[in-house]
């Protein structure tokens, strides 16, 4: 179906909605968005209705993956499809990109509904982002920690983009632990995958001074139970630490778009709290808030793509 598409993102959106100027998105970024079709259409009257409509019905059927605290059968289940694909497709890394970007559907933009004229609109956005977070933020670190690896088609990113850091990948179940070992094996590259579980840490995983850590909706999983986690980073002290997540708090509840992802993340047991809990750490001077930013774009259920990163104060800063 071919859809109307009035509006496009230009160069200065995506440089809003990363949070920088344009002058800091760099070459790479620039190709991949020249590169792609950002054009895209708002969701109004009846069409706009009908998302909001089944998005209601979805949340009273509750329709959607829900958190549930200390199952790991979904992620092993997923990660096993992914690590045999993987191996069917001969290790080919493309053979990883996880199936909940889903093509073809609305998202959310700018705070409202739109429709975007090209299938793989989000899987592209992703891709321009992340080409940009990881360019931005890793650059200067000896390792790399990516906890909530998953598919460990961040790790394989990362390991491209860094040859000469150590990229540790950790999960709480073995087949993405598998997936960034057979990285190594079977592309030399510098990664290690590592069983980890965000509700009991392992205090003796060793985190040398110039690591950074990096997630992405990975402890949204974890509900209320990521104090543990926290105290873990903090003891630490990586350099830096990098949250892609989605953030309930900073939608605007009088919003009716930001409304339904509100309820949304409430009813899949997504996780909250780290904002306050960081300002507040902050406010006693025992960490340093390098950057909050509301990601303002998103799948039709929530904005995934919120920036939290911070650093333990004490941790070494160049
Ligand atoms: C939505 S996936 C994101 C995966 C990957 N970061 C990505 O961007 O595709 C969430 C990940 O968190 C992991 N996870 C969930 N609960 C966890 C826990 N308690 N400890 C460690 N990992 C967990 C899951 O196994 C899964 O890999």
């Amino acid at each position: 179906m071919a859809v109307t598409a009035s509006k496009c993102l230009s160069l200065a959106d995506f440089a809003t909605l990363f949070g920088c100027t344009q002058q800091d998105l760099p070459e790479t970024t620039r190709a991949l968005i020249e590169a792609g079709d950002w054009r895209y259409e708002m969701m109004t009257g009846a069409a706009r209705d009908r998302v909001v409509v089944d998005l209601l019905k979805r949340i009273d059927r509750r329709e959607f993956s829900i958190v549930k605290f200390g199952d790991r059968s979904r992620w092993l289940r997923g990660w096993d499809e992914s690590l045999n694909d993987y191996v069917a497709a001969g290790g080919d890394v493309t053979a990883l990109v996880p199936r909940y970007i889903r093509p073809g559907v609305p998202m959310r933009l700018f705070g409202d509904f739109v429709m975007p004229a090209s299938a793989d609109f989000e899987l592209r956005w992703y891709q321009v982002f992340r080409d940009w977070l990881l360019r931005s933020y890793f650059g200067n670190v000896s390792h790399i920690f990516e906890f909530g690896s998953g598919s460990g088609f961040n790790v394989a990113e990362l390991a491209r983009l860094y040859p000469k850091a150590e990229i540790i990948g950790l999960d709480w179940v073995e087949p993405s632990v598998e997936i960034v070992e057979r990285l190594r094996a079977d592309h030399g590259l510098r990664t290690k995958g590592r069983l980890f579980d965000f509700f009991e840490p392992d205090r003796q995983l060793d985190m040398p001074p110039n690591s950074a850590v990096l997630t992405i909706g990975a402890l949204e999983q974890t509900g209320e139970r990521n104090q543990a986690f926290l105290d873990f980073l903090i003891a630490k002290r990586p350099r830096l630490c990098v949250h892609v997540e989605p953030i309930v708090d900073w939608y605007d509840p009088e919003s009716l778009v930001d409304h339904l992802a509100i309820r949304i993340h409430e009813a899949r047991n997504f996780w909250h709290g780290w904002p306050r809990r960081l300002q507040a750490l902050a406010a006693e001077g025992r960490v340093e808030i390098v950057k909050m930013k509301r990601a303002f774009v998103g799948s039709l259920l929530l904005e995934g793509y919120s920036q939290l990163i911070w650093r333990p104060i004490g941790s070494e800063v160049t």
